[in-house]
């Protein structure tokens, strides 16, 4: 067994060299991965959920992303930093469904539970049928799932990569967020090009943690605004949408009241 600090970037030659160079992994290594979440990586490898991690796919002020190889495969963990004050940023619905599922509120549980929550919406986006990647577990602030990508390069976000065929694009998003809402009964609230990537011309949802319950009294209104801005990237695909149209598409929040 390798110790903890050589399953992160080891210096082995790979496709992706350029990549990781560019990418300065030393300074992402420095500020991700404190003691702890080095040992969370360990254990999760030895509990045979990949091998290495082996360069960063995205880092962002909350947490990074990164491409993880293994016998069977990629994967991609999703890591969340232990260092920032992560949760400044998240608007009240999420937090407070943060809070109920953290027992109390040290840093540490808050990151675990929002860990957690991003594994069990995952599974319950996937059991619905929506198009998201596949979580495989977590563990702390480590989340370990499908690599959205072919061949072990990751696909690109909507925000840098135009479908090929738009219609068919938002087509399947259409019945994607029809899945995410009728059957599991969830609203993303974080939907935008940013957190849609495009895999074989057609998308996959992540950043899924802030979804909340179709029940949530905000749920109607965060879904509108999450079609609002996705609508007017889609008619600059040329889409023939709007707004109306696409909440129409998707369907109600809430199922309509049983006429007697
Ligand atoms: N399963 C995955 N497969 C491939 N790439 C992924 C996967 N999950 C995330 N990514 C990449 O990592 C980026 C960040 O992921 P995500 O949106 O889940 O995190 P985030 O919390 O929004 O991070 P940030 O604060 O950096 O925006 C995505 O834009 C995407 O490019
Ligand atoms: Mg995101």
């Amino acid at each position: 067994m390798p110790r903890p600090d050589e399953l992160v970037f080891p210096s082995r030659r790979e496709r992706y060299e350029d990549r990781r160079t560019e990418r300065q992994p030393k300074k992402v290594l420095d500020e991700f991965f404190d003691h702890r979440t080095l040992l969370t990586v360990a254990r999760l490898v030895s509990q045979g959920q990949f091998e290495t991690l082996d360069f960063p796919i995205s880092t962002g002020k909350e947490g990074g992303v990164f491409r993880a190889s293994g016998p069977g495969g990629f994967r991609a963990v999703k890591v969340y930093r232990m260092s920032n004050s992560v949760f400044k940023r998240l608007p009240a619905h999420a937090l407070e469904a943060l809070r109920r599922e953290a027992s109390d509120r040290n840093r540490a549980r808050l990151i675990y539970a929002w860990t957690r929550r991003e594994h069990s919406i995952l599974r319950r986006l996937r059991e619905a049928g929506v198009e998201v990647p596949e979580p495989y577990g977590y563990l702390r602030n480590a989340l370990v799932m499908e690599l959205v990508g072919e061949e072990g390069v990751p696909s690109p976000r909507l925000q840098d990569h135009d479908p090929e065929d738009p219609e068919a694009f938002y087509a399947a998003l259409v019945e994607d967020l029809r899945r995410m809402v009728g059957q599991a009964r969830l609203v993303h609230g974080d939907l935008s090009p940013y957190n849609v990537l495009v895999r074989e011309d057609r998308p996959v949802l992540i950043d899924v943690a802030q979804s909340i319950e179709t029940e949530h009294p905000q749920a109607p209104e965060l879904l509108r605004r999450d079609v609002t801005n996705f609508a007017r990237h889609l008619r600059r695909l040329g889409v023939d949408t709007d707004a109306e149209r696409f909440l129409e598409a998707v369907g109600p929040v809430a199922p309509p009241a049983e006429v007697v």
